[in-house]
């Protein structure tokens, strides 16, 4: 059973003592056992608009050099997945050789699963924060949603697929120009249990110097 939003501690003020270490068994083992969940196997009942909103916040709370907030997000739930589908059908209805499936395939895209976070990177140039850092810090806020979404009790996975390629998909949804999407953070209620995947070997991949 999912927890409510109101289960989620109030957020903290400008320096108001915070935790520089919260040591957490259940957060360890939410770490080491988590996996994504397929976004056609996330079925009702998403999280409601009160439990997007607590997740948001804590996505909000991601490290972020220079206080940016180099992201936004977009929450495509309910009647508006099937606006947002029809938006990106139109984009490339006029495409060469462009069938209903394809048509109907974009129409569906955002509603294979019962909610969407759309986590908009708007990383642009600045004098002392590389725009390397402000993608970062929206690639963070995707995974943080993901985990505040799993500790809540949601299934959900990050994905980008073509929308995030095409740029006339990223108007469709109301990107500017300079904007990205970092991920597509679909949640729901996962139809039956994942089991773990294979993980990069960590033999090859760390050293020590
Ligand atoms: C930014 C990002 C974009 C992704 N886009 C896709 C995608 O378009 N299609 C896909 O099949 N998987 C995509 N994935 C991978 C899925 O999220 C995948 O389900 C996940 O890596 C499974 O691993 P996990 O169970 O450890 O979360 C993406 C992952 C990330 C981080």
């Amino acid at each position: 059973m999912p927890l409510p939003a109101s289960a989620i501690p109030a957020p903290l003020q400008d320096n108001d003592p915070a935790d520089a270490a919260h040591e957490s068994l259940e957060t360890l083992s939410l770490l080491a056992r988590r996996r994504s969940t397929k976004v056609g196997r996330l079925a009702e009942p998403g999280p409601s608009e009160d439990q997007i909103d607590a997740l948001l916040r804590l996505a909000a709370r991601v490290p972020d050099h220079g206080k940016l907030g180099p992201w936004r997000f977009v929450v495509i739930a309910g009647e508006a997945r099937a606006r947002a589908g029809e938006a990106l059908a139109e984009a490339i209805a006029k495409d060469e050789g462009v069938d209903e499936a394809r048509l109907g395939a974009a129409r569906g895209l955002l509603q294979r699963a019962p909610a969407c976070v759309m986590v908009v990177s708007t990383a642009a140039p600045h004098p002392k924060i590389p725009e390397w850092e402000q993608l970062q810090s929206a690639a963070m806020a995707s995974f943080a949603l993901l985990l505040a979404a799993h500790a809540m009790g949601f299934g959900g996975c990050i994905l980008t697929e073509w929308p995030a390629y095409d740029a006339r998909a990223r108007a469709a949804l109301g990107l500017k120009e300079h904007e990205r999407i970092a991920g597509f953070v679909y949640l729901g209620t996962p139809r039956e249990p994942v089991t773990e995947r294979f993980r990069a070997d960590l033999g090859s991949r760390v050293s020590r110097f």
